[in-house]
Parts: C-alpha cells; structure tokens; sequence
C-alpha cells in the first residue's frame, strides 16, 4: 500500500475517532486550569490521552512524546499505543501543550496530536528548534531561516502589498529573542509575544482571524512537527533547524536516527508522508474555545486537519457531566 492510500483509508476510519483522544486530555487537563499546577494538569492530560489512545484501532508507535522511556513512565517515545489492529501509524502528540498557560489559566493551552503512516514523521528529540513559519498563499521561498531577520519581513510585506508596519511576527517572549525582537523592531514590524505555546503560535499565521504574518524563534523541536502537521493540512511555509546546548542534546538526536545535526528541513521533510492533525482546546484560545461546563454539560471544541484532502473539520462536542456509565 502507498503512503498515500495509507492514509486516505487512515483518514476515513480515524479522524473522528482521534479527536476523542484530545478531548479527554483536554477535560482532563482542563480541571486544573488556574489552579497554579503544572504538574498536575499535566499529569491528567497524560493519563486520559493515553486511556484513549490504546482505545483507537490502530498499531500505533509514539515517535514524539513525553520523553525518553528512562524520563517518561507514559506516553514515551518508543511507546506501542492503540488496540493493536488497525494501520500502523507514527503519533507525534502533546496531551497538554501550555502546561503554564492551564496553570495561569491564560490562552491557547491545548492537547494535540499527529499522525501519519510509519515514518512520516520527523522523529525529532527533545531540543530547540530555530523556527520560521508563514501562512499559505505566498511564493515558495520569499522567506529563509537563514536570511536576517528584517530581510524576511521586507519580503513577506511586499509580497502581502502592506507597509512593514502592518505586518506582525509572533514571538515567543525569552531573553534568547532580545536581539531578534529588536531587530524587527528596528524595521518597523508589530511583534505579538507570546509567554509559551508556539504550537498555536506557528498555527495563527495560516488564520486570518489572528492577525499573525509569521512565527519566528527558538520553541521545542516536538513542538515544531506538531504545528507542520498542521500547515501541511490547510497550507503555508515552514523551516526548522535543530538546536543542540551540550552532548547530551546531541546524543538524543542520534538516538532519534538524525545524523544530519545541522540541517535545515521544510516543511515536507518534517511531515513526509499525508497526516492528521488534531486539538483540543484546554484553555480559550484564538482557534479553539475552552473547555467548559454548562448546566449539566461538559463541552470542548476541537480542529482536525488532514493533509490528504485540506480538509478541515471544527468539531464541537458535548455530553453529559458527569458521564453517563
Ligand atoms: P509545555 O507545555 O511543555 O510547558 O511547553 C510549552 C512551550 O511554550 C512550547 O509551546 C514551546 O515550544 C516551549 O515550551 C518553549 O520552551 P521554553 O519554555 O524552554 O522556552
């Protein structure tokens, strides 16, 4: 079977099932919004995900998780997930992405979730990753994550037809960024800063509803194939570059099979082959609204994203609270 018809019958049988994965982790997670404890709802979002993913009928092989085996009990890389029958598929997944964010109870927390066939996804260790990424609808190439900061931003606002001025790169707020930030500032650019979640961060350059011209910053590599699961469903430009601080960051990415330390990947060498892309909002957010309680009902809102066809779906579900036996 090719990748190809792989995923198509993926798709079909899957994509509402997975979106029931991000929705238990993202109720879960959700009981300890503001509660000032990260652990915590991290730990539920772990617990629901991974009850639900072994639910799923697939043979499933978690390739970007919570960690390595020897610093993750659940939901490690390496990890067998599924019920066993059913497609072979690589998950790439962050049941609770924002853990501060749901601790502050501020926006765009969310569980999320990728998959693809068997190898296609970058199997990408648990470093930084240098990011750029733009919304679809411009030439290939306008924009290179070794190009000067300013150079892309001229770039995307002459080819958007706006004044500098009204372009709007998000940033992650970290020292790591000062020279960045500044430097387009200096070109006249509006920077959106956020405190954490550059999942979302990527994604709102593909939306118009957030104002976002381009993401650009150093964010988690997992982080990075989570959101190109994304962009490679409703479209846009990515580029990432692994960032190693010692050996032993460098060690982990051989353990991942990368032997190419200091490559640039694109989009489509991230996500190689057609893949689904699924999250649940924890917390409200641009794209996705909270999960909340409403006379007697829980209700969450959840986006699936298939590269396969572009297709996106807005799923909103509800049910009863507590859950009926
Ligand atoms: P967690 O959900 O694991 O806390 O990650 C949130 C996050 O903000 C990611 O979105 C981002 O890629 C990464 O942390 C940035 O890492 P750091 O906080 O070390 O700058």
């Amino acid at each position: 079977m090719t990748a190809h018809s792989a995923i198509t019958r993926l798709d079909r049988a899957l994509a509402l099932e997975a979106v029931r994965v991000t929705e238990a982790a993202a109720i879960a997670a959700a009981k300890w919004a503001g509660r000032g404890d990260e652990k915590a709802a991290d730990q539920a979002a772990v617990d629901a995900m991974r009850t639900a993913l072994n639910l799923l009928p697939i043979d499933g092989t978690i390739v970007i998780g919570e960690g390595e085996r020897d610093e993750a009990p659940m939901l490690y890389i390496g990890e067998k997930v599924g019920a066993g029958q059913g497609p072979k598929v690589d998950i790439a997944l962050d049941p609770l992405e924002g853990t501060t964010l749901t601790a502050k109870n501020m926006a765009n927390a969310c569980a999320v979730m990728a998959f693809a066939p068997a190898g296609g996804l970058l199997n990408a260790p648990d470093t930084y990753m240098d990011k750029l990424a733009i919304g679809p609808g411009y030439p290939e190439g306008i924009v290179d994550l070794d190009a000067p900061p300013q150079e892309n931003a001229l770039n995307l606002a002459r080819a958007k037809g706006v004044d500098i001025g009204d372009l709007t790169v998000c940033v992650m707020d970290r020292p790591r960024h000062e020279k960045l930030i500044a430097a387009l500032r200096e070109v006249g650019c509006k920077i959106a800063l956020i405190t954490d979640g550059d999942v979302a961060g990527v994604i709102h350059t593909t939306d118009p509803d957030a104002d976002i011209d381009m993401y650009l910053g150093q964010g988690g590599a997992p982080e990075g194939v989570l959101a190109c699961a994304a962009l490679k469903a409703v479209g846009g430009q990515f580029q990432g570059r692994l960032v190693f601080r010692n050996d032993d960051e460098r060690a982990r990415a051989e353990r991942c099979g990368i032997t190419e330390l200091d490559r640039k990947y694109g989009l489509h060498e991230i996500v190689k082959h057609e893949a689904i892309f699924v999250a649940t909002g924890v917390t409200q957010g641009v794209m996705l609204d909270a999960v909340h309680y409403d006379r007697g009902l829980v209700k969450c809102h959840s986006l699936i994203m298939s590269s396969s066809s572009g297709t996106v779906r807005d799923v909103h579900m509800r049910r009863p609270h507590p859950a009926k036996a």
